[in-house]
């Protein structure tokens, strides 16, 4: 099999994260069917996935014409047998617990394809624990999508013990192929990448405004209108490769002493401060009230505003 032969792809589990994957898989031409539980998780399900395409409409990411197409493209079941029966790839996206990662994938087996690739969307879950019982552990995937799946291009993959390494590749070509950004972990790590990231740099956040060194609203402002706005761009190597006319190698020298001795001064616990949230909910309360009005006060705003932004953004990237 190679990419091409993808036509149709099964969504099982269609939650936050499940009813995204398919308005991105059927943003990219592909047949999908999005699998639940029940009628009324599908229901759900539908009106998930209106809501993100009323926003690619609004931020004109999509015309109401394209907007049909893909409503027509992605049919609700609830019979695994008529959701995977007839595809060529599996994203699963059922709950985090891995009893009910590996039922699922049991009753999968039992009506899929033995050739289908099977893609398990989970935060930190082991492939090899999930697909522990499966009787095709080598066609099995982790594709970590990053939240919603069908705006930010990340993905980031996993293989258990067991997984086709020529599979893996496959699974990479396909989520390329489809406008995803593929990353490949080369070891189990938990967290992954991009979440370990996000963490290292919020122990830091925290770290500055239990000091006293700075207000909630400061050290966001400092993110977002200082590297934020690179690190939208390119990745912190290559910041560090356009910050010296030696490149990275120069930049590391610059950086040489003052940077260990910030390092020797920065935080290194590995347990969240207990009283984060009581400090820090009133500092993003207060945040969030000395917004403009463009971007809001309120969460539901606030997040209107966030999903604009980023569609204006993925257009710059080419990626809308
Ligand atoms: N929410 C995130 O930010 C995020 C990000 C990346 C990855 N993930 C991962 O994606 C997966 C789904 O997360 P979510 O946030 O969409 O959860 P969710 O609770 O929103 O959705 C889970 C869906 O699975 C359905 N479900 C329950 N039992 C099922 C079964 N036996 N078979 C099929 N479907 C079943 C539920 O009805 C629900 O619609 C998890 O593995 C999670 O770790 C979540």
């Amino acid at each position: 099999m190679n990419t091409t032969d993808i036509k149709c792809v099964a969504c099982v589990g269609g939650g936050v994260i499940g009813s995204s994957w398919a308005i991105q898989f059927a943003m990219r031409g592909l047949d999908v069917v999005l699998y639940d539980i029940n009628d009324e998780q599908l229901a759900k399900s539908e009106a998930q996935m209106h809501k993100s395409l009323d926003a690619l409409e609004q931020f004109k990411a999509i015309t109401a014409d394209r907007r049909k197409e893909i409503v027509s493209a992605i049919r609700l079941t609830t019979s695994m047998a008529e959701a995977v029966g007839r595809a060529q790839f599996i994203q699963e996206s059922g709950p985090e617990r891995l009893e009910i990662k590996q039922s699922i994938l049991a009753q999968v087996e039992e009506y899929a394809d033995a050739g289908a690739i099977y893609a398990s969307s989970t935060s930190g879950l082991l492939i090899s624990d999930i697909t522990a019982k499966a009787a095709h552990p080598e066609r099995c995937v982790g594709a970590h999508p990053y939240n919603p799946p069908h705006l930010i291009p990340l993905v980031e993959l996993t293989s258990g013990d067991k997984t086709d390494s020529d599979l893996l590749q496959l699974a990479y070509d396909f989520y390329q192929s489809i406008g995803k950004e593929a990353v490949l972990l080369r070891k189990e790590c938990p967290g992954f990448i991009a979440n370990r990231l996000q963490l290292a740099l919020y122990r830091e956040v925290q770290d500055l405004v239990m000091r006293g060194v700075c207000s909630v609203e400061d050290v966001d402002k400092a993110l977002v209108y200082g590297p934020g706005l690179r690190w939208a761009i390119f990745g912190h190597n290559m910041i560090m490769q356009l910050g010296n006319p030696g490149g990275l190698t120069g930049m590391v020298q610059m950086l040489g002493n003052s940077g260990d001795r910030w390092l020797e001064d920065m935080a290194s616990w590995t347990h969240q401060p207990d009283n984060w949230s009581e400090v820090a909910q009133p500092g993003v309360d207060q945040e969030m009230a000395n917004f403009p009005d463009y971007v809001g006060h309120t969460n539901a705003e606030c997040a209107a505003y966030r999903d604009q932004m980023l569609i204006e953004l993925l257009k710059l990237h080419r990626k809308l």
